[in-house]
């Protein structure tokens, strides 16, 4: 095994700065893009701010880092959204884009869209 593969993900891909620098620039795509920013349109700052933390949260815990996410499971806080398969694709795009942009290497990259993805059964309505 190698020392890469020792590592969690989350120290793969930066820790918890790089995580939240990367769901930022994640998160402005997805809320600026006209096709699906009308999910988060009618959003106060206060509860962009708040979910914003809760993504945050989720993918340290997710990535393996010592951090306990507290928000509610995805088919629960997503249930009655009607998020397409289209919106979906919609978003793993925008996956791939912010992390071409921090540079993340290929390994780190595929393993971050696999792993969202396989969260795609459980927001899509
Ligand atoms: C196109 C796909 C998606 C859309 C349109 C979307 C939209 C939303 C919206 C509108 C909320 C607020 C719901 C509410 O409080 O009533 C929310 C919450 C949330 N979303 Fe998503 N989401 C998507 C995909 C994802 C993905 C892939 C993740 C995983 C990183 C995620 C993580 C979360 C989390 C952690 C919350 C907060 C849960 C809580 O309030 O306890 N979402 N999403």
């Amino acid at each position: 095994m190698t020392d890469s593969q020792e590592e969690s993900l989350y120290t793969r891909l930066g820790g918890y700065d790089a995580i939240a620098a990367v769901t930022d620039e994640f998160l402005e795509r997805l809320m600026s893009d006209p096709t699906i920013g009308y999910y988060w349109a009618g959003d106060s700052k206060d509860t962009k701010r708040r979910d914003r933390q809760l993504i945050v949260d989720f993918l340290c815990e997710a990535t393996g880092g010592p951090v306990f996410y507290t928000g509610r499971d995805m088919k629960t806080s997503h249930h009655g959204l009607g998020i397409s398969e289209h919106d979906y694709d919609i978003l793993m795009e925008h996956c791939v884009a912010t992390l071409d942009k921090f540079e993340v290497p290929e390994m780190e990259k595929s393993e971050v869209c696999a792993f969202l993805n396989g969260l795609r059964a459980d927001i899509v309505d």
